[in-house]
């Protein structure tokens, strides 16, 4: 019996626990790619154009970010048998840039112990768990069995071959339940107290903290009370301003939200209460990539964009853009700042640069037409109360009195620099992800524009205002041609 057939949502099933979890059992591989109806794959109408999506059926959480001989690897909560939440897997995909993704097999697929919920991968850089069979270094997925006949369980699943094939611990669960409804297990290497740290979600706002020598067997190091907050943690150390000297941990939260702190190998110490970073309406379960090469250095996080509509489309949900996390110092304190990764830049297509005066009833954005966009502007409001875009009907204000920048009715302080704002918005065929208080804030939105309004406009109210700078790039699809073709 799946969820699905069960006629639980998501929610539901989480609230239930594991008495009726433990029917929820995923049924064996089955393929899901090919061509539905008469559009083929790849080329629907509300097919996101640089966010990844599944080839077909419901997505969720990201899982298992790792990178590893060259490719970043995105493990997925997917449901292989319809467009709705249910029946989850860890669906896969990999990519040398984090752009270009090919949907590989399904990694892992329910068993007795339960359906198989969110988590994280690693590399196994010294075989601490002994699954190493060859030359190739080992991944290793740590992820959560959903309510099956050991409840709520941490298990764990590896591959010995670049993650083309996976082989599940035969002595799971690793993490027997501790609450029920406990999962998605972060995990990370931490080297002074040569230990695998694993960030666990527990129940209502609560986390904890587990170490390991081997990802085998795992003590509890400490409790995490975060409040506001549940699900999905990830947990990691950032310099300040770039700072190696000055390292702040950051303890994050399925809701976006972050506290930061220090961590001696044991303890997680707060410094205060959770800082918010989205205020936009799409934006969950974010989690950032393990074993980045250390020339590379970056600490990259993607999310899933919850909640989007795409009507009649053989897939249902997508992911964020990579985004780069960084601490910086502000007035109000320290403060973790989102932005694009640069790698985004490789798919800006024709420029449009605009400068100059913006009076009430200009729009200098008039002619630029299409569906996909990396809009930069800086903004001077010299005497104006109001500014604003319309992207495809979409409208995105800064009211310079309230200080807010609104959205879809949601709406985020942002305080200007010097009488100027900031914005870098990205733009996909049915999402926009708009950054701006140096990516202090961030609000993600999807919205279903009409067929027919291709259009974009820059507007000032109530007095003169000036275009500082403002980049528009048509971007280009990263899907390439030849596997549209294929699909
Ligand atoms: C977050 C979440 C996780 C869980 C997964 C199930 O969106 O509820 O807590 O592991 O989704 O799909």
């Amino acid at each position: 019996m799946s969820q699905q057939r069960t006629g639980l949502t998501r929610r539901q099933f989480l609230a239930t626990g594991s008495a009726v979890a433990a029917a929820a059992l995923v049924a064996g591989p089955q393929t899901v790619l090919g061509a539905e109806g008469s559009v083929p794959l790849y080329q629907e109408r509300y097919r996101p154009q640089f966010h990844f999506t599944a080839a077909k059926n419901w997505l969720n959480d990201p899982n298992g970010l790792v990178f590893y001989e060259g490719e970043y690897h995105l493990f997925f909560q997917h449901n292989p048998h319809g467009k709705q939440w249910g029946n989850m897997t860890w669906g896969h995909a990999v990519s040398p840039d984090m752009l270009h993704w090919t949907q590989l097999d399904h990694a892992i697929w329910g068993d007795s112990l339960g359906p198989i919920f969110s988590g994280s991968a690693v590399i196994d850089w010294n075989n601490t768990a002994g699954f190493q069979a060859g030359k190739e270094k080992v991944i290793v997925c740590i992820y959560t069995s959903a309510g099956g006949s050991a409840g709520f369980a941490q298990s764990i699943a590896y591959s010995n071959d670049r993650g083309r094939t996976w082989t599940k611990y035969d002595k799971n669960p690793v993490l027997p339940q501790i609450v029920d409804g406990n999962r998605d297990p972060k995990v990370f290497w931490h080297e002074p107290s040569k230990q695998w740290v694993m960030a666990l979600y527990l129940t209502k706002h609560d986390y904890a903290l587990f170490g390991s020598p081997d990802l085998k067997k795992w003590t509890k190091l400490c409790d995490v009370p975060m409040p506001g907050t549940t699900e999905c943690p990830d947990f990691f150390a950032l310099p300040v301003d770039g700072d190696a000297n000055n390292v702040k941990w950051v303890f994050w939260g399925g809701n976006n939200a972050y506290m930061l702190g220090s961590f001696d190998g044991k303890t997680f110490k707060p410094d205060g209460a959770p800082i918010q970073s989205h205020f936009g309406k799409n934006r969950y379960a974010a989690q950032t990539f393990s074993d980045i090469p250390p020339g590379d250095g970056r600490r990259i996080q993607i999310a899933w964009l919850a909640g989007g509509k795409y009507p009649d489309m053989p897939f249902n949900q997508q992911m964020s853009v990579p985004v780069v996390l960084s601490l910086r110092t502000f007035p109000e304190g320290v403060r973790l700042c989102l932005l694009p990764i640069k790698e985004l830049d490789t798919l800006h297509g024709k420029q449009h640069s605009i400068s100059g005066p913006l009076k009430p009833g200009d729009n200098p954005l008039a002619g630029i037409v299409g569906e996909l966009f990396d809009i930069c502007a800086e903004l001077d409001f010299g005497a104006a109360s109001e500014l604003g875009f319309v992207v495809r009907g979409l409208p995105i204000a800064y009211d310079r009195k309230a200080k807010t920048l609104s959205c879809q009715g949601a709406s985020a302080v942002v305080e200007p620099d010097g009488g100027k704002i900031r914005l870098r918005m990205l733009v996909d065929r049915t999402s926009i992800e708009i950054f701006t208080g140096d990516g202090r804030v961030t609000m993600v939105h999807c919205f279903v524009p009409p067929a027919d309004d291709k259009a974009l406009s820059l507007y000032a109210k109530g007095g003169d205002a000036r275009v500082g700078s403002m980049d528009v790039w048509e971007m280009k699809s990263a899907w390439p041609q030849e596997q549209r073709a294929k699909n």
